[in-house]
């Protein structure tokens, strides 16, 4: 096993362990989790050389963010257990960054504080807002009014967590709700909560398609539906109208024996045949990764522990130099493979380390 990166190296030894395996951990036997990572360095690419053009435009179109970055912040739970600005430092970070926030149910900040934050650095920088569907509608409607006032250009719904994942580190260490003096903000003063306070979130094994098409005739702004990676459930997401798709599992945090993201995005790039919009999130930990991850079919990816790493390390500072260093690698993998643009990268390129020759 190789060393820790150095941002969650020096992470690692900044945060209380408990808060630290909180942010580090997965589900089970962390089988998913290490996956995620190591399927990426089982995958190569062959450059293509000599094409002329221009220098690199890296610039996607997704739902809600027509000029956004092709990595966007995957939604994670809990910043202020990471720095004491919390989701407000990951904000004005991703806008400095033109980097789409994906702002999530179980913040520590208001999501209206957390889009102010983020529109004050940049007044047209997209913030996303990630949902689990809530057992009670009048819950979820109102955490869609709420992200709706607050700007948010597109909702993330969560689609892999009927229960919660069942994490041995987390058992371990006694880590089972926020500490004293944090919250979850968002689920503040909503129907049948305490007055003031707040509800918890709900994690429901009831949770159907049906609550997907309530949710959509309930609001005009792009749904996307974060992990997927059955493609019966792809098509199932485009008969239902979804905006885009999100292929994850959840960071290796909730089945320990789901596939790495990146293995099955090829099937579901073949499922999807192009209606709506890929995104992947998972072990992607280097621009290489994030060529790889477009050439399968992504349109974008998202990073979530890196992030929280660089918030730890230097609150809204440590998150710009992550997604810097992301933005740059990104840029230098593409003009290695003879790219002017994230669609100059195809499945062709992407080959199984040791390799012996034949596309496939
Ligand atoms: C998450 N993730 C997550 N996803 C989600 O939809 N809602 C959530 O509240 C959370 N919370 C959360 C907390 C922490 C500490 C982590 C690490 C992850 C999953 C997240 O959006 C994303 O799928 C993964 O983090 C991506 O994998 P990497 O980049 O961490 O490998």
């Amino acid at each position: 096993m190789s060393a820790l990166p150095d941002d969650q190296q020096r992470a690692k030894e900044l945060l209380e362990p408990a808060i630290y395996d909180y942010f580090a951990g997965g589900a089970g036997d962390e089988i998913a989790l290490a996956d995620n990572e190591n399927s990426f360095a089982r995958l190569a690419m062959l450059p293509r050389v000599l094409r002329g053009g221009p220098a690199p435009d890296t610039r996607v179109h997704l739902p809600g963010a027509p000029h956004a970055a092709p990595i966007v912040v995957a939604p994670t739970a809990f910043h202020r257990l990471a720095h004491p600005r919390g989701e407000l430092a990951t904000a004005r970070a991703a806008a400095a960054a033109g980097t789409v926030l994906i702002s999530g149910m179980a913040a520590t900040v208001a999501i209206d504080e957390v889009v102010a934050a983020a529109q004050e650095v940049r007044p047209e920088a997209p913030v996303w807002f990630q949902l689990y569907l809530q057992p009670e509608r009048e819950v979820t409607d109102r955490l869609v009014e709420r992200a709706e006032r607050a700007g948010c250009t597109a909702l993330v719904v969560t689609v892999d967590s009927p229960v919660f994942g069942e994490r041995p580190r987390d058992r371990r260490n006694g880590f089972h709700d926020l500490p004293p003096g944090y919250a979850a903000e968002n689920m503040r003063d909503l129907p049948g909560g305490p007055p003031g306070g707040t509800r918890d979130i709900e994690m429901s094994t009831e949770i159907s398609w049906r609550h997907l098409e309530a949710l959509r005739a309930s609001t005009g702004l792009p749904v996307l539906l974060k992990g997927i990676l059955h493609p019966d459930d792809a098509h199932l997401a485009v008969a239902h109208g979804v905006d885009g798709i999100i292929v994850s599992n959840h960071g290796g945090r909730q089945f320990d024996a789901a596939p790495a993201p990146v293995d099955v995005l090829p099937r579901l790039t073949r499922a999807v045949g192009g209606a709506v919009p890929l995104l992947l999130d998972g072990g992607v930990r280097r621009g290489s990764d994030v060529a790889v991850a477009l050439a399968l079919g992504a349109c974008a990816v998202g990073i979530g522990r890196p992030v929280l790493w660089g918030l730890a390390v230097d609150g809204e500072k440590g998150v710009r130099d992550v997604l810097e260093r992301f933005g740059e690698e990104f840029e230098r993998a593409l003009a290695l493979c003879g790219g002017r643009s994230p669609a100059d990268l195809t499945p062709d390129m992407v080959v199984p380390r040791g390799f012996a020759g034949g596309h496939r």
